[in-house]
This record gives C-alpha cells, structure tokens and sequence, in this order.
C-alpha cells in the first residue's frame, strides 16, 4: 500500500474506498491535517485520477456533491491550475474527450491558436536558423484555450462554475504546503524565472523547501474573475488587459482582440473498432487519435498475444508500427482546419498493409528506408491528464498543457499563472525538429489563428458501448505511443492495470532513428533488440498514465501512475 503523508493548509480530506495495494512509501509530515496518496482504488459510485492528490480530491469531492463525472473534471483541472504550476494549467491548453451517460461521444479542442500577427518563419532568425524563441518568453506563447474548453463543457455538467472553481480559489487563496520535489522544481526554476518576467511573479524565492506554503493571491483573484464574469472573466477585460501587458513587457504579440475571438471546438471524436472494442480519441489537430487508429491497425492481424508483453518480437513489431506512424505524422498531420490532412486514407485497411509489407521480423527497421506513405491526396516536457468516471455511466479524459514544464516560463503579471509555449510545437522549420524531436513541414506551419499540432491522446475505450478504459499521459511525442501501449497491454496482453500503468515504457518517433526505452526496461530484451539492428536509448522514465477500468462486476479499478505523486481517488 503506497501511502504518502503530506502536510496541507486547506483542503483536509481523508478518503479511501478499498484500499490501495502498492509497497509502502515515504512518510513526509502529517500535521495539522494529513492526506494520502492512492496509487491504485476500487470503488463503486465514482473515480477521479490525477497528477496531484489535492486535485484529485477536490473532483472527488465535487462527485460526492451531486456532480457528474464533467463536473469533477472541470474542479480537477482548475484545482490543478492552482496546485501544479508546472502542467496544470489556465494559461495554456487541451483536449478533452468524454463519454455522456446518454452514449454521446465528445471531442473538445482546447488547444492554444497562433496568435493574429504570427507568421511561418517567426522563429527564424536572420540566416534562416531557429531560434529559441518558440520555446522561452513570451514570443513562444499561443493564445491559451483552457479555460474557454472548461465553459465550454460546463454545458454537459451539473453543478454551477461558483461550486466548481471555488476550491482552486481557496487553494490559490490560502495556500497550499509543497512536497519534496515540488520545492525542488520550483528552486529549480528560479533562474528562468528571472530572466523571462519582469515583474517578479511569488513563485520567486531563493530556495524553496519541503512544508512551505505557496500562496497565489494573483491567481485567486484571476479565478474570482472567472467565477464572477465567465469567459469575460479570462478573454476581456482585467485579465486579457494583464496579459497583453505582459507581452508588451517582454516582446509578445496577444492581443485583446486574439484573447476575445478565441473558440474551444466540438468536434467529431476519432472513433475505431478494435476486435469488438471502440476506442474513442482526438482527431486533429491532435495526432494522438489517428497514429493509435494506425499503430493498432497495424498489429491487429499479427496475433501480438501470443509474443507476450515486451518480449523482443512484440517490442519490434510495436516500434515498426511506431516509426511508420510518425513518418506519416511529420508529413500529413497539422490543423485539419487550415490543411487537408488525408484523415481517411491513412487510416484505411488498405494504406495500413502496404506500410507493413516492408516490415521484417526480427530485423531493425530503418528510418531512412521508411519515409511516409505515399498516395493520391484527393480525399475529401509539461503536460498533464487526468481521467473521471461517475456511476451514471459518464466518463472524461482529459489531458491539458503549457508544453514545456511551467511552459514559456512567463507568469502573466498581476494574473499570477504561467503561460504556455505551445507555439514550439507548430514546426518552425521544415524537418528541423522541435523540443520533442517531432519535424513537420507545410501541415504543421504556422499561420495566424492557425492550431499547432498536438500528441496529447485522452482515450477512452468502450466494450459493449459502455466506458471500459480511460486513459491518457503527458510525455510530448511518448504520449500516443503510450496510449498504444497501454492498450495493446489490457486488450492483447490481459495485463492488469497497475502493470500496464507502471512497467517500463519504450518509444520510437521515426526521426531520430533510435528505440528510446525506459529504465528498468529487461536487459535482454534490450540486447535482443540491439542485435536486431535497434539503435536504443535509455530515458529516465516515459509518461505519468492514470487509467480508470471499469471491471466486470461494474466496479471502477484506478490506478495513478507510480512515476510522480499522482493519486487516484474514488468513493
Ligand atoms: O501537445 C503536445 O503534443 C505537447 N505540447 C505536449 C507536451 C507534453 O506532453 C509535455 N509533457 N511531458
């Protein structure tokens, strides 16, 4: 049972339905009020999993309260906004995709939009090269989303935004008490957080420590505007005026008139079928939706069952289909609004076999030697997720970011949040890869109000029309072959949850030509890999996945992910 006994100012709430089942962990402070992290929980009436435990426990309580599964996914976010700095997030942007008890499939696009005065070659500088501009300050920040997608799917819940927004408020307001590694991060960011803001935002201070409260009174204040004035609240008046101030300090182009015309979308979920599953996802301008169609199209006919979980014939077969995904993502994939991408063919039946007829068991694939498919074209590191499920069959992943971790590192001053440097993930210059090693060309260039490409992947899956996986992770390009992963390991591997949350990850993008895999990956599969001709890599870790399954018996089972502090709550 992992139990982690952290010290919180404000939020005291102690809840656990069946108890957890994961070694035990480090005991930190527990006074005056004491929580728990849950890394994995069963229950029957609802669930809430994400990246911080404050989070996930104000969704809880939000169920508790009468609301449904969007209703404790819009506290969630929000309270993350406040409690998570680092990914959670107002100031950046997203995809939700949800299942409503009534079987309506939703696909919100939050995501960030170029700003009306950015143009294709922004980030280059005078001999063509890109700058790091599209990364760091307040050049690199799209027009954020979040909280236009929070209105936008406060239609589909119960509650009122005063009930749901009033806990981040409080959090903002009092205050919350920082673990270890939030003290560290934020110590870490002390130098970035010189040179990108002029007006020192209360996240400065020399060294942050363990049991230190971090106060957001900006961001409190931020928050009643939203609560008092809605959208107005963050896209007019006070708010918008912050922000175009502090792009006027630091060199930035929002504008009020961007702020104003920005939109969340519904659109058409990405849905397929999978051996009698469906499996719902984003469509474009997420990625995530069309390479898990093609990376599980891929594998379907090849019996992966009977390899076995990361054995080294179902690691090659996953990395082939892994590296011809992303060939085809770096070329055809952009907003689907600004640039015809072949959504239909690179999906169909047919395109799919003929990407694999090259495919050779046993050798290294190469990338040089796979470029992306060819056809007629005629046819018509922060982020961060967390999933929600309610006993009336209303199911929501969610998975939101600034892109890098505290994002362009520019807290809008006097609004007290970080904004995103989502900008980095339009391709600034034709194969010239971005923070996450993705190239692009034409699809994914930018233009005004134009959406960058993304690889966030909130998933759900459904068995007889009912929710039966939710999922999703941060981790840039490791997200949608993640997502893979995880659902080749509960739909081809029969593995439990926990397993397929927390056993080591492996990733390959196409370019750069290398298997990166985690640590703790098998020794020998990795040197069975390596003779085959695989270049690999050894990560850290990959991702932080929070998955809800809903077992046969109807019960919700959630696991957080082992790699950070993440907590599943439920009741
Ligand atoms: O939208 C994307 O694909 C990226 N901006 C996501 C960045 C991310 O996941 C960073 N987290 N680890």
């Amino acid at each position: 049972m992992k139990r982690i006994f952290l010290l919180i100012s404000s939020v005291a709430l102690l809840s656990t339905c069946h108890p957890p089942q994961k070694s035990p962990g480090l005991t930190l402070q527990s006074n005056p009020f004491q929580y728990t992290i849950q890394k994995r929980i069963v229950c029957i009436n609802g669930s809430v999993v994400s990246a911080h435990p404050l989070a996930s426990k104000v969704g809880l309580e939000i169920l508790k309260e009468g609301g449904n599964a969007i209703d404790a996914a819009i506290a969630t976010q929000l309270a993350l906004a406040v409690v998570y700095p680092a990914a959670g997030n107002i100031g950046g942007g997203g995809f939700m995709i949800a299942r409503l008890s009534n079987g309506q499939l939703l696909a919100l696009d939050c995501r960030e939009t170029a700003p009306g005065k950015a143009g294709r070659d922004m980030y280059l500088d005078d001999k063509g090269n890109v700058t790091s501009k599209s990364i760091n300050g307040h050049l690199a920040s799209g027009v954020p989303g979040t909280v236009a997608g929070l209105f936008a799917s406060l239609k589909y819940g119960r509650l009122p935004i005063e009930k749901l927004i009033q806990p981040a408020i409080d959090l903002a307001e009092k205050g919350f008490v920082l673990t270890e590694s939030e003290a560290r991060s934020l110590t870490f960011l002390q130098n970035d957080l010189q040179k990108y803001n002029s007006v020192p935002p209360v996240f400065v201070r020399e060294k942050w420590k363990a049991g230190d409260t971090l106060i957001q009174t900006d961001l409190a204040n931020t928050l009643k505007r939203i609560r008092d004035h809605g959208l107005k609240g963050f896209y007019e008046g006070k708010t918008a005026k912050l922000i175009v101030e502090e792009m006027r300090r630091g060199g930035g182009i929002i504008t009020l008139d961007d702020l104003k015309n920005y939109t969340a979308k519904f659109r058409d979920a990405h849905v397929f079928d999978y051996k009698g599953y469906k499996i719902v996802g984003m469509p474009m301008p997420s990625s995530g939706g069309i390479l898990i169609h093609q990376m599980m199209k891929m594998i379907e006919d090849k019996n992966i069952a009977s390899m076995g979980f990361e054995t080294p014939a179902s690691v090659q077969l996953m990395t082939e289909v892994e590296r011809r995904a992303f060939a085809d993502r770096a070329k055809y994939m952009g907003d689907a609004d600004f640039y015809k991408v072949p959504e239909k063919t690179l999906v169909s039946d047919e395109y799919l076999r003929e990407r694999m007829k090259d495919y050779k068991e046993g050798v290294a694939g190469r990338s040089d030697e796979v470029q992306p498919g060819e056809f007629p074209q005629k046819e018509s590191t922060q982020t961060t997720h967390l999933d929600v499920i309610d006993k009336d069959g209303n199911a929501v992943a969610i998975t939101t970011t600034l892109n890098n971790s505290y994002g362009c590192k520019t807290v809008v001053g006097g609004a007290g949040f970080f904004l995103n440097d989502e900008m980095d993930d339009f391709s600034a210059k034709p194969g010239v890869p971005n923070l996450y090693g993705a190239v692009g060309g034409d699809a994914n260039a930018i233009a005004p109000g134009k959406r960058m490409l993304s690889s966030m992947s909130p998933t759900i899956v459904l068995k007889d029309n009912k929710p039966f996986v939710v999922a999703g992770t941060p981790g840039g390009t490791t997200i949608p072959t993640s997502v893979f992963q995880i659902l080749v390991d509960i739909l081809e591997f029969n593995m439990s949850t926990e397993d397929a949350v927390d056993k080591p990850k492996f990733h390959h993008q196409w370019l750069p030509d290398v298997l990166d895999i985690e640590k703790g990956f098998d020794e020998n599969v990795n040197s069975s890999l390596q003779k085959m001709g695989y270049k690999t890599k050894q990560l850290g870790s990959i991702g932080r996945t929070e998955v809800i399954r809903v077992l046969p018996d109807g019960r919700f089972e959630s696991v957080a992910d082992n790699r950070g502090e993440d907590d599943a709550e439920g009741y």
